[in-house]
């Protein structure tokens, strides 16, 4: 369901006169009677007097979010979805129509979770800050979640969270950030139920992962929304948001591999040609990408002491790298038959799949 921006308008106008509470003040459960507008569950926690920048920004963003009317007309990136009003994630956005209906939808801060480099050029060219916190599809530490709240404070909204795809690690970490700023804002608490007011929990939360089709596979991404440490997070120091995190080798290596993925299932749909909107798309050079990708993260591995001494590991990663080389040679054969290419894709595939499952997804 979705929430209206005028319900937490209204529930943010109930919680004016909070002030920041000091560090003795537990959280309290209001359990009975509506005491009036002012009574406002403290959040859980040591909140230092910031909470102030929060609720500035949240109003603030809120005004200048022309959300409802303005959607139906536009063509935001896939899985473009609102977590709460002025909150939003889905996917990278690729197409100028993308990134003209972000600005259009009034958003003014975009935040990649993903390993790819942000791409800055765009964002600047219709007025977009972008924000870079790069997250694993294994969970949300403490510091990166403080870093995702942390968005909320110290930068302007309507916001907008993005992974590659849009479905997994985007929602994860914009349900977290934004189950953080429940907390700082006092909308966690099982607080006065005023008509028409809202609250926002985990349930809230897990019900946004779910409606975007979050996967189950992805556990730790699950388990730590679940088991946010909210004290723990607020006692971290501010945290400093950058436009352009440090990525590892091996995961910059795999970002990569994602794209070329995708540009190879566009082609395989097309019956491997360059499919009609992609005309610059070369099925060879794609395959070449391939099969180079999976070299570098080879070459990537074995700097890591993690990997580069398993077997298996290794393993997978020559599977897909027999498979690359095959449609590599397959695309430069004259008549070679799709189906043998379709299997050589499917082949890669399986070593993406078999090794996540036991080195990336939990
Ligand atoms: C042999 C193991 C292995 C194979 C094969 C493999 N990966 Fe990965 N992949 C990993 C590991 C490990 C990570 C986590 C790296 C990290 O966070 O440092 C990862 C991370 C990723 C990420 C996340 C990058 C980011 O944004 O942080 C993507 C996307 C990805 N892989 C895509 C692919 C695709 C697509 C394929 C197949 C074409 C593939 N991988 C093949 C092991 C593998």
């Amino acid at each position: 369901m979705k929430t209206s921006a005028t319900a937490f308008l209204v529930l943010l106008a109930a919680c004016q006169p909070l002030t920041p509470k000091v560090d003795s003040q537990p959280a309290t459960q209001e359990t009975g009677s509506y005491r009036g507008p002012s009574v406002c569950v403290p959040p859980s926690s040591k909140l230092s007097s910031d909470s102030s920048d929060f609720r500035q920004h949240y109003q603030a963003a809120l005004s200048s979010n022309p959300v409802d009317s303005a959607l139906s007309s536009l063509s935001p990136p896939a899985h473009f979805t609102q977590v709460i009003p002025a909150v939003f994630s889905g996917a990278q956005p690729k197409t100028q129509t993308h990134w003209q209906s972000l600005e259009q939808l009034g958003v003014r801060t975009i935040v990649s979770v993903d390993g790819a480099r942000p791409n800055h050029e765009r964002a600047q060219a219709v007025g977009l800050r972008y924000i870079h916190i790069p997250i694993g599809y294994d969970g949300i530490d403490d510091e990166q979640a403080r870093a995702l709240v942390d968005v909320f404070r110290a930068s302007k909204g309507p916001w907008y969270f993005h992974c590659h795809h849009g479905k997994h690690r985007g929602p994860a970490a914009a349900a977290v950030a934004t189950l953080l700023l429940a907390d700082v804002l006092g909308w966690r608490a099982e607080a006065p139920r005023v008509v028409g007011s809202t609250r926002y929990q985990l349930k809230d939360a897990e019900d946004f992962m779910l409606r975007v089709g979050t996967s189950q596979d992805y556990a730790g991404l699950w388990r730590d929304l679940r088991d946010l440490d909210f004290d723990a997070i607020w006692q971290l120091p501010k945290a400093k948001l950058t436009a352009q995190a440090e990525v590892g080798d091996l995961a910059t290596a795999m970002a990569e591999l994602d794209r070329v993925y995708d540009r190879l299932k566009d082609i395989r749909k097309a019956g491997w040609v360059a499919p009609v909107n992609q005309p610059d798309l070369s099925p060879r050079q794609e395959a070449r990408i391939m099969r180079e990708g999976l070299e570098n993260c080879a070459e990537a591995a074995k700097d890591e002491a993690e990997y580069g001494e398993q077997t298996d590991y290794q393993e997978w990663l020559n599977q897909g790298l027999v498979a690359a080389r095959q449609l590599e040679k397959g695309l430069d054969a004259a008549d070679v038959a799709k189906e043998m290419l379709d299997a050589q894709l499917r082949g890669v595939r399986q070593s993406c799949l078999d090794c996540h499952a036991v080195y990336r997804n939990d």
